[in-house]
């Protein structure tokens, strides 16, 4: 079924704020589900609110953010985000980087002790929108193994750089460092389809299609073998083990519901006015994106697409057009608004 957005907002916001989320901060994490709903990632919309609304009401993610700034230099920061919501704590440091960044040129925010973000490129877009570059990653409970291995070690942590553009959109590379996110098997899962070899493994490490043998206990694989496990591995490095937070086999799977999450991200954030005119960027940046547009096709190939551009062009249209809600989610939502005594989500 398909929902406007304003619809599936007040809805989102009515949950969080019944379980005790003030409104602002509401409106944020509502705010990086909507977005990711509407930009075709589903395993990082709505379907995530029953996760959070658990782990609120357990106490491992504060109703309200408590967040402090533990240590502070010129362009650097280091933020403590003491199990806050991640969308909130996320927005709190890119919105820090972007101000050293246009301070001193350059900027790096850490964070500890966060919750799940959501989608990375929700905050690398802010930067890109104040005409900035920025680079964003977390770390997140392991999934894949090492190269050979049996036993997960690492996340599919999620890594983000978005750059302005002089075309219609910032060019946004916004992905999950395994072949696919988790939430994908998740949302396939719960739509009871297969998956595509190469997704994942059981738990013995045999190849499946099946996504519940990879939620039983399988594993996630990287993308492009040990290259992307090698990136997982600089990014969980970047992420848990430079702000002194939890990393790798520390951090519990975010639907184990019997223990706290703390989770890392790093947010990057260049201006670009300290290199060259704005506008001169801009301009380049849109002759890359020409090059590859333009670039010969392959033979069935109707269209070349940048980083980005499938998920601005998704969002345009169900921005207009409405917003589905696959039958299996919709069902989960009003479970949870029935127990919470709010309004049910229908046409
Ligand atoms: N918070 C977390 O812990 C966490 C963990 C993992 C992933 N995530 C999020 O999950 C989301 C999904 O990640 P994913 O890796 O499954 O995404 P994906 O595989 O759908 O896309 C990855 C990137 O490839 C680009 N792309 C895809 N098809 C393309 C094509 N034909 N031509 C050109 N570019 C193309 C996309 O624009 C995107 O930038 C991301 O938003 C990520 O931030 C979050």
């Amino acid at each position: 079924m398909d929902f406007q957005a304003s619809h599936l907002r007040d809805f989102s916001n009515s949950i969080l704020q019944k379980a005790g989320v003030p409104d602002h901060e509401a409106d944020v994490i509502t705010a990086t589900m909507i977005e990711a709903d509407a930009r075709g990632i589903h395993s990082h919309g709505l379907m995530r609110l029953p996760i959070y609304i658990e782990r609120i009401q357990k106490g491992y993610i504060l109703k309200e953010a408590h967040i402090t700034v533990e240590k502070e230099h010129k362009g650097t920061a280091l933020i403590d985000g003491h199990y806050s919501a991640g969308q909130v704590v996320a927005t709190k440091a890119m919105d820090m980087a972007i101000e050293k960044a246009r301070e001193f040129g350059i900027a790096a925010v850490s964070v500890k002790n966060s919750n799940h973000f959501g989608i990375a490129a929700h905050y690398a877009l802010k930067a890109a929108e104040k005409n900035m570059i920025a680079i964003v990653m977390s770390n997140t409970a392991p999934l894949m193994p090492p190269t050979g291995g049996a036993e997960k070690v690492l996340g599919n942590n999620p890594l983000a750089i978005a750059a302005p553009s002089d075309g219609k959109n910032p060019i946004l590379l916004d992905m999950a460092l395994s072949n696919v996110a988790l939430g994908k098997i998740i949302f396939a899962k719960n739509k009871g389809v297969s998956i595509p070899e190469g997704w994942g493994t059981d738990k013995n490490g045999s190849p499946t299609t099946d996504p519940s043998a990879v939620l039983d206990g399988g594993f996630v694989l990287p993308v492009g073998g040990p290259k992307g496990f090698g990136l997982a591995m600089m990014v969980e490095l970047l992420t848990g083990v430079l702000s002194g937070g939890d990393f790798s086999k520390m951090i519990p799977s975010m639907y184990d519901t019997t223990q706290k999450q703390s989770i890392s991200h790093l947010m990057i954030v260049i201006d670009i006015s300290t290199f060259m005119e704005v506008g001169t960027f801009g301009r380049l940046s849109s002759t890359l994106g020409e090059y590859v547009k333009q670039a010969a096709r392959a033979p069935g190939v109707e269209e070349l697409y940048l980083p980005g551009e499938i998920e601005f062009g998704v969002e345009a249209s169900r921005m207009e057009n409405g917003i589905p809600v696959s039958d299996g989610v919709l069902d989960e939502l009003n479970r949870l608004a029935a127990s919470l005594g709010v309004q049910p989500l229908s046409e």
